[in-house]
């Protein structure tokens, strides 16, 4: 699957622009388009990133990272996905990444997601639904999300996600409506970000293959 991953970074280069500051997301679909980034015939403004193993392979690249604060609205996101369903509906967080996703996803007017075909699926859920949350409240949240959903989250033993929280993965989820499970989930104290992109989906999403499909 990574020459399908690298098709679909090499196809979201056509949306970069001249002077832009990019939004980049995490993981390993995105490690191509940062490199890619990196071999563009004009130069970029700036980057903003998500995570810090995408900010240390941006400035490996001499890419300056800058932080949201001083950006303020970005043009363009782009970043992979974990699940991605026919409406253009995402579960992330695979990287344990979410929460700065969501963040610069939302101060992006345009979320072009880079994925494989094996991401495509028709309903959410398969993949576990990462959740990140405050460390204290981690097992209220995951006797919160049982009683509400009926799914079952498993504690990423070993995983500090880079804003020192922890990460439940919801198992056994057939998530028919995104909306409202991000809503619900949303409302549960101790939660952080739930890596369910519905209610701030992608704008486009670019499945690799030859040639890549733009949907
Ligand atoms: C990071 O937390 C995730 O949201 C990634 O975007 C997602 O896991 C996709 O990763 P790959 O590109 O490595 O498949």
């Amino acid at each position: 699957m990574s020459e399908a991953k690298r098709l679909a970074a090499e196809k979201a280069l056509e949306y970069v622009q001249r002077d832009m500051v990019i939004g980049v997301g995490t993981g390993s679909t995105v490690a191509y388009f940062i490199d890619g980034l990196a071999k563009l015939p004009f130069p970029i403004k700036a980057a903003v990133s998500s995570s810090e193993q995408s900010t240390a392979q941006l400035k490996k690249h001499g890419i300056e990272v800058m932080e949201l604060n001083h950006a303020g609205t970005l043009e363009l996101y782009v970043d992979g996905a974990d699940e991605c369903d026919g409406n253009n509906n995402l579960i992330k967080g695979g990287g344990a990444a979410l929460t700065r996703e969501k963040i610069i996803a939302e101060a992006s007017k345009q979320f072009v997601c880079i994925i494989d075909p094996s991401k495509q699926v028709p309903v959410l859920g398969t993949f576990p639904l990462p959740v990140e949350v405050i460390p204290m409240a981690r097992s209220l949240v995951a006797r919160e999300i049982l009683q509400r959903t009926g799914g079952q989250p498993v504690w990423r033993m070993g995983t500090t996600t880079d804003n020192g929280n922890q990460i439940l993965d919801v198992h056994n989820l057939a998530i028919t409506d995104p909306v409202a499970l991000e809503r619900e989930l949303n409302q549960i104290p101790g939660v952080v970000a739930v890596g369910l992109f519905a209610r701030r989906k992608a704008d486009v999403v670019i499945v690799g293959g030859t040639p890549p499909q733009v949907i």
